[in-house]
């Protein structure tokens, strides 16, 4: 359903010069695929996402969603942000319900869409409030409804969960994973977090870093609902650490120097712990 082939991507740097974020990058999503991307801090999978998203340009390369290049954003693809998604001054229907008014859907249909949504992320309740009278997995799972009332092909998340506590996390994990299981949407979904990407993904893609480009990949053949002690989970999260950890290790010795070593034992044994912010 989506074609990334041979895709690269540099900036101009303020300080002259160019820096290639992404390189030759060549990836093909099924539809009704959940695939995950991890890599170190700087790695490109932002700017991955935004290109399938339209919202950035390949210099290289080609981007397709069902055989059409995606050079703009589309009604297809929706992008999740880890947060500042919702417009502060509408309520949570309204916000739910603005992309629909942007359509020139009816108040009274668009209100009914926008509740069904609201109602399939559990926020039934919570539907006149205010962002800021929502906690931080509420703001989420809002605008997790509010994209999905847009009923696209494709759900982009980028890090949609990474600002939340860890229990919210696991309800969100839990949410999501049932609302793929409903609706079979195909999502790209970015994270920092090994148990994260493994407990939701099909697939899993670790990405290097400088350039960007996909080091390797994971199938997660364990059976849905996922189970969190599912022995299949764990090994694959253990596979993937050893494959971050040596990337992590090419990343600190350029930041800090050749002499200086990651230990692996020194690395956290729970992969749950989120390896960015910084890395
Ligand atoms: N608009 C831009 N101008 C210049 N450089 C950019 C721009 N956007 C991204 N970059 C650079 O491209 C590289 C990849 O950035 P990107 O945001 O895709 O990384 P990431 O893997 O999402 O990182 P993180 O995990 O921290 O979110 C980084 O080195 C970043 O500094
Ligand atoms: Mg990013």
């Amino acid at each position: 359903m989506i074609e990334i082939k041979n895709v690269s991507k540099t900036f101009n740097q303020r300080t002259g010069g160019t820096f290639t974020a992404i390189d030759n990058v060549s990836l093909s999503i099924k539809k009704g695929e959940f695939l995950s991307l991890l890599g170190p801090s700087g790695c490109g999978k932002s700017t991955l996402l935004n290109l399938v998203a339209g919202l950035e340009h390949a210099q290289q390369g080609t981007i397709t969603v069902n055989g059409k290049p995606c050079n703009t954003p589309g009604p297809d693809r929706v992008v999740v942000f880890q947060e500042h998604a919702l417009f502060p001054w509408l309520t949570v229907l309204d916000n739910v319900a603005f992309g629909l008014k942007q359509k020139g859907i009816p108040k009274k249909q668009r209100e009914e869409m926008a509740l069904e949504q609201i109602k399939s992320v559990h926020l039934s309740r919570f539907a006149d409030r205010y962002p800021h009278e929502l906690s931080g997995g509420m703001k989420q799972r809002a605008a997790i409804a509010r994209a999905l009332a847009m009923d696209p092909e494709i759900l982009l998340m980028d890090e949609p969960f990474a600002a939340l506590d860890e229990q919210t996390r696991l309800i969100l994990h839990k949410e999501l994973e049932e609302i793929w299981m409903r609706t079979k949407k195909t999502i790209l979904f970015i994270t920092h977090n090994i148990r994260e990407a493994v407990i939701l993904s099909d697939r899993v893609l670790v990405m290097s870093t400088r350039p960007g480009t996909i080091k390797k990949e994971f199938n997660v053949q364990a059976a849905r609902p996922r189970d969190s002690a599912d022995p299949v989970l764990r090994h694959t999260e253990n596979s993937i650490m050893d494959v971050l950890a040596d990337e992590l290790e090419k990343v600190v010795k350029e930041e800090m120097g050749d002499e200086y070593s990651l230990k692996k034992d020194s690395l956290s044994n729970r992969s749950s712990d989120s390896m960015g912010s910084g890395i």
